[in-house]
């Protein structure tokens, strides 16, 4: 199924709505903690990095020396940090063995060549160094406050690549051990600010509804804004870990 193509009308939507701030994602900080043995020579990669806004804040946690690769030129170039490379998950530009890490942050489903994503990342990362996947994965669409307003979207995550299939592709490339678990944030200050905010092109699934249920989810979550205007957004995303 086509996903967003992330050209200028896109990337504008992305960096106006979907960065994230310190506080909303504190949680992310501890729960990939687990993962990494943070030291200063910390080699990360963040793949599909989009506008940087997970580079900075692995750089700002961890002091990790970061990676950042990213195919649209219309999201590099509105990026909160410097060093965007240019490229794709299918053909990473790095030597064999040499990076500790890698992050994956909602580009998961951009993949469709999954196997050959897996085995780059095998080549590219030192043993034993985690892939981490953040992500909406197929068939896990409760804990997403998106899914309650616009119903209709989460029919849209069965397109979606399931954690078994990522598990799988995964574990072919040698990558054989996996953890998952649900991490909190705050996509949103209150809901009148996401109802405020919201905009159709920035997330896959809406752009993939039809005109008509996407009318009918804005109208849901502007009345919930005006009920409880003040009610933080919180949601609960995966934290695939294969390695
Ligand atoms: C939803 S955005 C996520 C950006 C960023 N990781 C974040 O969480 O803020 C998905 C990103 O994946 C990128 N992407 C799409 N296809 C890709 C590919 N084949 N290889 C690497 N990145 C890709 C898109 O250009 C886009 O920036």
């Amino acid at each position: 199924m086509a996903r967003i193509a992330y050209d200028e009308r896109a990337a504008v939507a992305f960096a106006a709505t979907r960065h994230l701030d310190e506080g909303g994602i504190a949680r992310w900080q501890a729960a990939v903690g687990r993962h990494l043995r943070p030291r200063p020579d910390l080699r990360l990669l963040d793949l599909g990095a989009g506008t940087g806004t997970w580079s900075v804040a692995f750089r700002d946690w961890y002091g990790a020396q970061v990676v950042a690769v990213e195919p649209s030129a219309a999201m590099r170039t509105r990026a909160v940090c410097p060093g965007l490379v240019a490229g794709r998950a299918e053909a990473l530009p790095f030597a064999a063995a040499s990076l500790d890490a890698a992050w994956l942050s909602t580009v998961i489903h951009h993949l469709p060549d999954l196997p050959a994503v897996a085995a780059g990342l095998r080549r590219v990362l030192r043993p034993g160094a985690p892939v981490l996947v953040r992500s909406v994965f197929a068939g896990r669409s409760d804990g997403i406050s998106l899914f309650r307003w616009f119903p209709e979207a989460a029919r849209v995550l069965d397109s979606y690549p399931s954690v078994t299939q990522v598990r799988a592709a995964f574990a072919a490339a040698g990558f054989p051990t996996a953890s998952l678990e649900r991490v909190s944030q705050v996509s949103a200050a209150s809901l009148a600010e996401a109802a405020a905010g919201l905009r159709r092109e920035a997330h896959s699934p809406l752009l993939l509804l039809d005109d008509d249920a996407f009318a009918r989810g804005l109208d849901r979550l502007r009345r919930a804004a005006v009920r409880t205007p003040d009610a933080p957004v919180v949601d609960r995303m995966d934290l695939l870990v294969l390695r």
